[in-house]
């Protein structure tokens, strides 16, 4: 029988949760495994036959999924570690979450009801035309699908794109929640092992491999730029990724979160990031207001979707989510206005110099390969002489938050291969923070 869900190459075991308590047996079963319902049947039979219950069948107690069995996110784990250590008055300077600092005012709102399942029609028109300003690409409102964050499209275009079983491949190092949401899901996810030759991308050699070693994939997940390593794909390279795809049948996935978030400058071919829509028509495009507009905390992301997925993205929107959150819906048709992009683009600029204070100091840090940060916010390198010190890039995170308060996080929770030697930065936290930090991780290596 085939077995859905589970990375292709499993993450280490110490990062899973444990399973339920009570070991092998009947008591140790989980939900969902037919085998593991055969032995707890039998268990409840023999305790019948002892005569114990009066004929009752007796199941193991209720455990969880085995689908809920995925890591947890790291980076919100470091998160919380930061917050108790500002509460107990250490001044610890955070490169550690992906969170632009300045957010739009909230204004006034009233309270607010449920709206159609895949969004209001004014936020719905305005997304198809903020694709028609920066791309000029032309999008059908009703293809459009409001969702909470991009990280409800994920839930939402997987469930709408994939049956269980299915193989969708995805690059390593990667986003962790695509791996995760896929696996709780029953999703088989193809990790495709990347590195500076491709810039840390995909390529159809990559996917040709894969399908090799695998089989035939139902999906491919790109990003660009991409979460951990900032590295973007070409038109043409997206070109040939889409056209990949296209002749073997899989669904591509392109996460446009970071669009927006580019160091190419205003005269570049494409100054925004190249959209996926431009490669296929098929292309299922997700976005979110949470990067380049900074408003993660509203919770709104968003979808575009070939025509034969609209409908059951309805379908399980309305069920899943009944509608996304009203007030933030409103709030976003402000995103669209003029006044907005200058707004957001100064913020840009802003990265982009607290990136350059990080791409000056990499001589001085001595760290080993670094991915070119194109877009995004981060700077993900492997940390070269320093792992003669520490067992790992976990073990130097660790050290360099106890000895130094400096957070950064460590690859491990995007590539569970080789993220032992690397670590990300993340400069979103702007320029005084990260000077501030550069300058005590060189204080804390040299000690
Ligand atoms: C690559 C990528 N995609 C999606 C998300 C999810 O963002 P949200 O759900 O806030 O839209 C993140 C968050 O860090 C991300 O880095």
């Amino acid at each position: 029988m085939m077995r859905p869900g589970g990375p292709l190459k499993t993450p280490p075991s110490g990062k899973l949760p444990p399973r339920p308590a009570g070991g092998s047996g009947a008591a140790g079963a989980r939900a969902g495994d037919p085998d593991a319902v055969d032995a707890v049947d039998a268990a409840g039979d023999a305790a019948g036959d002892a005569g114990s219950d009066a004929g009752a069948v007796r199941r193991a107690a209720p455990s969880a999924s085995a689908r809920s069995r995925i890591p947890a996110f790291d980076v919100m784990r470091i998160t919380d570690e930061i917050a108790r250590r500002r509460a107990a008055g250490r001044d610890v300077v955070s490169l550690c979450a992906g969170e632009p600092g300045a957010r739009p005012a909230p204004g006034t709102l009233r309270a607010a009801g449920y709206t159609g399942p895949l969004g209001t029609t004014p936020l719905r028109e305005a997304i198809a035309g903020h694709y028609a300003a920066w791309y000029g690409v032309d999008v059908d409102p009703g293809r459009v699908a409001v969702t909470t964050g991009s990280s409800g499209a994920f839930q939402l275009v997987f469930l709408a794109a994939f049956d269980p079983g299915a193989r969708v491949a995805l690059a390593c190092p990667g986003y962790p929640a695509y791996r995760n949401i896929l696996t709780a899901l029953g999703v088989q996810v193809v990790e495709i092992p990347t590195g500076p030759a491709t810039r840390y991308q995909p390529t159809p050699e990559l996917l040709d491999a894969a399908v090799a070693a695998h089989g035939p994939l139902d999906g491919l997940i790109v990003a660009s730029p991409a979460n951990p390593t900032g590295t973007m794909l070409g038109r043409g390279e997206l070109a040939e990724l889409a056209a990949w795809c296209t002749r073997s049948g899989a669904r591509l996935i392109s996460d446009e979160i970071y669009h927006g978030i580019v160091y190419a400058g205003s005269d570049a071919a494409d100054p925004r990031g190249v959209t996926a829509l431009t490669a296929s028509p098929d292309a299922i495009v997700i976005n979110s207001f949470s990067k380049y507009w900074g408003m993660t905390g509203w919770r709104l992301g968003w979808a575009i979707l070939p025509p034969d997925l609209v409908a059951p993205m309805e379908a399980l929107a309305s069920n899943f989510a009944l509608s996304p959150p009203a007030p933030a819906q409103e709030l976003a048709l402000t995103a669209f206005i003029a006044e907005s992009y200058a707004e957001r683009d100064r913020v840009v600029e802003g990265f982009a110099r607290a990136r350059a204070l990080i791409l000056d100091a990499e001589p001085e840090l001595h760290w080993g390969a670094s991915a070119p940060s194109d877009g995004a916010f981060y700077f993900y390198a492997e940390l070269g002489e320093q792992l003669e010190r520490f067992p790992d890039s976990v073990a130097f995170a660790r050290a360099l938050l106890e000895q130094a308060d400096v957070a950064i996080v460590p690859g491990v929770d995007f590539d569970p291969i080789a993220g032992g030697r690397s670590v990300r930065l993340s400069y979103a936290a702007g320029e005084p923070a990260v000077a501030e930090a550069l300058d005590r991780i060189l204080r804390f290596q040299r000690a």
